[in-house]
């Protein structure tokens, strides 16, 4: 009798690939890495991506956990490989085609993603893999890709209800669990249809809960409101996803505002992926998106996201459990003036029995200080549109 391993090793796989198929975890903590699109929309071409790849690299990015190198729309030809069926790459944005684009992003020790559509074009109008599911899944695989986007554009009208718009995404879910390369799969279906009741089901690792983000803070403000209703459904295996970060894209946030959208997509773990030029970055926006104390609550082994607690005029209080039996909470002032905010331990722990006489340790994570002992409760001077993020080693 030959072992599982064994097998598989005629048959050409790694037992690493063939685990990535049939367990979840591609998708154990949110996914951290950079898209094309916020930056460069369509301007999008194999020296852009090599370039990023490049600094994910030198700017320390990619040791702290950002991985995925990922090419959003317009990488193709307008029409399909008349032999093959399978998208064409453009060959003057990508010289080498896309497999020559992911052996670069993989030989950095990155991993590589690309975008489609649950349609029969993309947004921009490229071809969509509706009808070609098996084709393109086979395509991304034997390319090297890692992970796939997958739009919602020109979708036929398959829309307007779970049943019908799972049904469309499920066919690219199924596709995907077919091919040998394990692939991550990012629903990006806008929020539509209640896709946080069905995306885990149909292969989804992550699924965009809004429609599209942009770079003001009101845009911040509307997602965080939309994702607390569903903050608990993201779970180890699967994630709602706000969106792409904007931090430091098109500088239209200041400093505090681009802080406190990091910190609530770290707290309520969205993927992190950013969306700025990693090449050229002042050292405010690096200063935000390198933070290992807010990047270590994204990627607590817990995998739980923080919950609104309380709702005080323009304040909100989110708090919630990490591993090792320690707590975070997120003080947000979305009002126009600095406040005071208070969370008491009965609050923040949402534990009818918090001892509310009990000595907690607080760190905060954003002055990387300790702030010393607290019982009962902790008040916090928040500013303007700015966050406190603060971190408790038990619970009360
Ligand atoms: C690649 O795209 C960038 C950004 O749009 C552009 O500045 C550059 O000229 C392009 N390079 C090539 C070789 O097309
Ligand atoms: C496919 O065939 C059409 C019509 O013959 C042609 O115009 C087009 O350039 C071909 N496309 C590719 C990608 O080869
Ligand atoms: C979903 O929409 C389709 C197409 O409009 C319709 O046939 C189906 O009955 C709807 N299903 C539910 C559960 O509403
Ligand atoms: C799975 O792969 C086989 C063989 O490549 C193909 O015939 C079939 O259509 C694929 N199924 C799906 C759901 O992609
Ligand atoms: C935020 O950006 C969106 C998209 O560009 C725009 O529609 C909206 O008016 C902007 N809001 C503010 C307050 O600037
Ligand atoms: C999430 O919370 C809602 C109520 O806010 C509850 O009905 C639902 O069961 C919870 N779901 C999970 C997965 O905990
Ligand atoms: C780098 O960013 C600065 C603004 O922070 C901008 O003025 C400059 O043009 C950028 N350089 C390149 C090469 O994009
Ligand atoms: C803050 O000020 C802006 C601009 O004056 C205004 O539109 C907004 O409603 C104010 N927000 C709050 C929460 O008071
Ligand atoms: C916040 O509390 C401090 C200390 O009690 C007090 O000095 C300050 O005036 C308060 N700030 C506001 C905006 O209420």
């Amino acid at each position: 009798m030959l072992s599982n391993t064994q097998i598989l090793t005629i048959l050409g796989l790694s037992v690493v690939q063939v685990m990535g198929i049939i367990d979840p975890s591609l998708a154990k903590t949110p996914q951290m890495g950079w898209n094309s699109w916020n930056k460069y929309q369509c301007n999008v071409n194999e020296t852009v991506i090599i370039n990023t790849a490049n600094a994910m690299v030198s700017s320390g990015l990619k040791d702290l956990g950002y991985h995925y190198i990922n090419i959003d729309d317009c990488w193709s030809l307008h029409q399909r490989d008349n032999t093959t069926q399978r998208i064409a790459p453009d060959p003057t944005k990508f010289p080498n085609g896309i497999s020559g684009v992911a052996s670069k992003v993989h030989a950095l020790g990155l991993k590589f993603g690309i975008y489609s559509d649950a349609g029969t074009n993309t947004c921009a109008g490229y071809p969509g893999s509706y009808g070609y599911e098996a084709i393109d899944a086979q395509a991304f695989s034997d390319w090297g890709v890692d992970y796939l986007k997958y739009d919602n554009c020109n979708n036929l009208g398959l829309a307007g209800n779970a049943t019908i718009s799972s049904k469309r995404y499920k066919r690219m879910g199924d596709a995907l669990k077919n091919v040998s390369r394990p692939i991550f799969f990012s629903l990006c279906s806008w929020g539509t249809d209640d896709v946080w009741d069905w995306g885990r089901s149909i292969g989804g690792q992550s699924w965009r809960m809004s429609g599209d983000i942009s770079d003001n803070w009101s845009s911040v403000v509307s997602i965080t409101g939309q994702a607390v209703p569903i903050a608990n459904i993201s779970a180890p295996g699967g994630w709602n996803d706000m969106d792409m970060l904007e931090v430091g894209v098109h500088d239209q946030m200041t400093i505090t505002e681009y802080t406190s959208h990091f910190s609530i997509w770290a707290a309520m773990k969205s993927p992190l992926i950013l969306g700025n030029d990693i090449t050229n970055m002042t050292n405010d926006i690096k200063n935000i998106i390198t933070n290992n104390e807010v990047i270590a609550i994204s990627q607590d082994s817990l995998g739980a996201s923080v919950q609104q607690r309380s709702m005080k005029g323009n304040t909100q209080l989110f708090a919630g459990p990490l591993s090792k039996n320690g707590y975070v909470s997120l003080f947000l002032n979305e009002g126009n003036s600095t406040t005071n905010m208070t969370g008491t331990w009965s609050e923040i722990f949402n534990n009818p029995k918090a001892n509310t006489h009990k000595s907690i340790a607080v760190r905060d994570l954003w002055a990387h200080k300790d702030l010393g002992r607290f019982q009962g409760s902790i008040s916090v001077s928040v500013e303007s549109h700015g966050v406190r993020m603060l971190k408790f080693s038990q619970q009360a």
